[in-house]
């Protein structure tokens, strides 16, 4: 039996130090075509990613710095604002959700399988040596890239992918001892 697939999953982790090396759209596009087979809810297969040109992510990042700023929360967010304009790419991700809650859908399970969508895009950036950040602290200014990106879209979260700068241990997990309900 293989073990590619497990050794992919014990490799991936959130790279926050990104080289100059820049990621293909190549690679990028490779990424999100295994983003698009995740399993999802009814199979509606809700993800909607757009991916950022250089002017557009900076353009972002301005606009998430600035809102920092505002809101006076640059302690918490000004990391990510640093590792944004170090990563090569960004991508966001959306949901398509107006037909499903017109149908009066939980929304819930359109969620998890844009959870699930996102970590194959993380374990395919993985598998090609690409280092990924899943970020959500950018939803501060989910109102302005809905208005400015997908109006009919829900801004769900964005991920940064580069090539890793510096290489740091993964985060510790649980083990499966602790995770694991007594029966
Ligand atoms: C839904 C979600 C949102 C996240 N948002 C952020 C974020 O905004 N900024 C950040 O640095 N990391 C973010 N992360 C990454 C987590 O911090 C990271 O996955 C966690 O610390 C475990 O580390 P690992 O990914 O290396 O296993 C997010 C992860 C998930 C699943």
């Amino acid at each position: 039996m293989t073990d590619t697939c497990k050794k992919i999953i014990e490799n991936r982790k959130s790279v926050r130090f990104f080289s100059d090396k820049q990621v293909s759209d190549e690679c990028i596009l490779d990424i999100l075509d295994c983003a698009r087979l995740a399993p999802s809810a009814k199979n509606r297969q809700p993800w909607r990613y757009l991916i950022l040109t250089d002017e557009q992510k900076n353009q972002v990042v301005d606009m998430f710095e600035k809102k920092l700023i505002e809101e006076n929360s640059e302690e918490t967010g000004i990391e990510t604002v640093r590792i944004l304009k170090q990563s090569s790419k960004l991508v966001l991700a959306f949901m398509d959700y107006k037909e499903i809650v017109a149908q009066n859908h939980w929304l819930e399970p359109y969620y998890f399988s844009m959870g699930a969508s996102i970590e194959n895009a993380l374990l395919r950036a993985t598998e090609l040596g690409i280092g990924s950040l899943w970020i959500y602290d950018i939803c501060v200014i989910k109102d302005e890239l809905v208005k400015m990106f997908c109006p009919d879209y829900m801004f769900i979260s964005a991920i940064c992918f580069g090539y890793e700068g510096k290489i740091l241990p993964r985060a510790k997990k649980k083990s499966l001892k602790e995770i694991l309900i007594k029966n």
